[in-house]
């Protein structure tokens, strides 16, 4: 059977694959050829409950109309301005972050790594005006993500694991402290330090989330010693954890924080926000990026902005999440359940997470998993219990199958 006007077979399409993609990453053995809310479908038509969100991106759903509709007039105006010019949608989307979540300044940038060096950099280089060059050393976490590229991947606290294994060296001047431990985030802090970076609820290391004394420590910590406090709010950002900003479900805000994901609604895009002071560290030509503030990703961005917010997509967030944790108890084998939100992770008492992963998606239901113990679930904001429950039944049965084979093989 052909795939569509393509003219070729589903085996002929994954074999040009095979030949063609100097692939990075395992993928699954289908054809996403189209999505709709809370399901995506494959090349014969088959629906997929995602609970995924494309890695926490399709907060308000996937392929939201309001976005298609945002992006197709935009692709109609302008698709690429340079970074001498001022676009509509940058200024709209601008003022509406800022507003949104009590920030002064934004730099639009093109990713979550990106939106990470940019943090970085900023911090650095606030660090070298104000107090010299030495003072260029951050504190991030044990068991973080940050993103790929070399700045963002050497503030990443995993120095065994797969992303940094081969890239070495990687960037000096940074240190990684245990998560949720103030101690030793202290005792990692040395007089060169001008900032310390976490992540509110650590998503890729295994959904951890961060204890709201911890953060607040961080904070009384930083201003007490002139160091600022970064987060990375790339997967928590945007409703995922029952709030705007994970910081505003914390009460603790930090001096920058960066975001990208659920902010494009799949396009594109990524941004951190700080002070008005602070901003002022990067003088024209400092940083830059020929995408960066791309008009159609704007475009995007301010209309899934707006679906989350005229939806409060991050109260259902709260809402149907606790719901879901709660509901989650029913699965065999589970060590621990955490979450904050609509970013939950379940830890098993046996290393099946990435065969549950497996035959979720033979049972067609999109999920991950990020560690041999845990899978991580993150669907767009709008799920329902109903939603909820038809994951559940599907899980169950994942669990059960993938313990199955792992004790036929024992
Ligand atoms: C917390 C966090 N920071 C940064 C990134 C990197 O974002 P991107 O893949 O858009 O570069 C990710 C991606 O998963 C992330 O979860």
């Amino acid at each position: 059977m052909k795939v569509k006007e393509t003219g070729y077979t589903k085996e002929d399409l994954l074999n040009m694959a095979d030949t063609y993609l100097a692939e990075s990453a395992r993928r699954w053995n289908f054809i996403e050829e189209q999505g709709d809310g809370m399901y995506v479908y494959d090349e014969e038509g088959n629906p997929y409950l995602d609970f995924f969100a494309g890695i926490a991106v399709s907060s308000a759903g996937n392929c939201n109309p309001r976005v298609a509709e945002a992006i197709a007039k935009q692709c109609k105006q302008v698709i690429h301005a340079s970074n001498y010019a001022y676009t509509l949608p940058m200024l709209l989307l601008a003022k509406k972050v800022c507003d949104t979540i009590g920030m002064e300044k934004i730099v639009f940038q093109n990713s979550g790594t990106e939106a990470n060096e940019a943090m970085i950099k900023m911090a650095r280089k606030y660090g070298t005006d104000h107090f010299g060059p030495e003072r260029y050393h951050i504190v991030t976490a044990k068991n973080s993500f940050h993103g790929r590229t070399y700045g963002a991947l050497s503030a990443t606290g995993q120095p065994d694991n797969a992303c940094q294994t081969g890239f070495k060296p990687m960037l000096p001047g940074f240190s990684y402290a245990e998560y949720n431990n103030l101690e030793d985030f202290k005792s990692k802090c040395t007089e060169s330090t001008i900032a310390i970076m976490v992540e509110p609820v650590q998503g890729e290391g295994g959904v951890y989330p961060a204890a709201k004394e911890f953060l607040q420590g961080l904070r009384d910590y930083c201003d007490e010693k002139n160091m600022l406090l970064l987060y990375d709010e790339v997967q928590t950002g945007w409703g995922r954890t029952g709030d705007i900003m994970a910081y505003m479900e914390y009460g603790v805000k930090p001096d920058m924080v960066s975001m990208a994901k659920a902010i494009g609604g799949g396009m594109p895009i990524g941004a951190m926000c700080t002070s008005a002071k602070l901003a002022k560290t990067f003088g024209a030509g400092a940083h830059g990026s020929t995408y960066a503030a791309n008009p159609v990703c704007c475009a995007a961005a301010l209309a899934e902005i707006e679906e989350i917010l005229d939806r409060n997509l991050a109260a259902n967030a709260k809402e149907v999440g606790a719901y879901f944790m709660e509901q989650l108890t029913k699965l065999p084998y589970v060590k621990e359940i955490r979450g904050k939100g609509l970013l939950v992770g379940v830890e098993f008492t046996k290393p099946i997470a990435f065969e549950v992963k497996h035959r979720a998606v033979e049972n067609r239901l999109l999920i991950t998993a990020v560690r041999p113990e845990i899978i991580r679930m993150a669907p767009p904001l709008i799920a329902t219990k109903e939603d909820c429950d038809k994951a559940i039944e599907l899980l169950i049965k994942s669990v059960n199958e993938a313990a199955a084979k792992a004790s036929n093989q024992a």
